[in-house]
């Protein structure tokens, strides 16, 4: 049986699909997205995690319409703005991974900077927004970072290279929701869920509220994490060598 996960992260999937389902465009569903992310970061608070990273645009969104894209960059803005004082009124600091393209809009990246530092010495959960992440790229760029320091081959080993990574301080994930019955992991945190815990609920994300939260952890709290070994024995059993 595992505890309270650590570290959860959310792929926010299906906000097109519900939109669809009402007969309204894809945008509705990213504007209805908003109430789920508030809930689950309330719920994930009040349940004692102490890491939250969400998903909110990976590094291939950008293939979508343009108008969908900037639908979503307006958004983000002013989501960040609107619950700026309350997320730090819990004592929650929030964190971006990502933000590199530079096709992310100046206001969005001032949101952005301004509550990262508003909240950057609070020590309740931390939020992580994975906006503009892919985890490749991750990857490659903490590959860059090693050889630019002049890490000699010998020294790689998955310690330094994770230290390499951004914010290295992000315990690895303990586990993952993916909504809407989708069963990928669309380059997400890809070197921190190594070995998390997957759970798949088939709710589309405007749709998911804490009691979906909750039921994840349940199903987490069945869980027998392993990481390679075997159950621990109650007693040892008596089979020759
Ligand atoms: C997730 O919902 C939100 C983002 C990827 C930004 P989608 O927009 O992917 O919704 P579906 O998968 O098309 O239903
Ligand atoms: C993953 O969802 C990205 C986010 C939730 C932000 P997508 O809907 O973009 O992923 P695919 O296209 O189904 O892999
Ligand atoms: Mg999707």
């Amino acid at each position: 049986m595992s505890g309270v996960p650590g570290h959860v992260a959310c792929v926010m999937d299906g906000n097109g699909r519900w939109a669809e389902q009402r007969g309204l465009v894809r945008t509705d569903g990213h504007r209805a997205a908003e109430a789920a992310v508030i809930d689950v970061i309330e719920a994930a608070h009040g349940a004692g995690v102490r890491w939250l990273s969400l998903y909110a645009f990976s590094t291939e969104n950008w293939c979508r319409p343009g108008g969908e894209v900037d639908f979503l960059m307006r958004l983000v803005r002013r989501t960040l703005r609107k619950h700026a004082l309350s997320l730090h009124a819990r004592g929650i600091r929030c964190r971006f991974l990502g933000v590199a393209d530079h096709r992310i809009p100046p206001l969005l990246r001032q949101a952005i900077t301004d509550l990262m530092e508003l909240t950057r010495d609070n020590r309740g959960m931390t939020l992580t927004v994975a906006f503009d992440h892919g985890g490749r790229r991750d990857i490659v760029e903490a590959a860059r970072s090693l050889i630019r320091d002049g890490v000699a081959a010998e020294d790689v080993t998955e310690e330094s290279f994770a230290r390499h990574l951004p914010h290295p301080d992000t315990p690895d994930v303990d586990l993952v929701i993916r909504t809407s019955g989708e069963y990928r992991i669309s380059n997400f945190m890809l070197w921190q869920v190594a070995y998390a815990e997957w759970v798949f609920p088939q709710v589309l994300w405007p749709d998911f509220r804490a009691e979906h939260f909750w039921e994840c952890l349940d199903a987490y709290r069945q869980r027998k994490r392993r990481f390679g070994g075997v159950p621990v024995p109650l007693t040892l059993g008596k089979g020759s060598p």
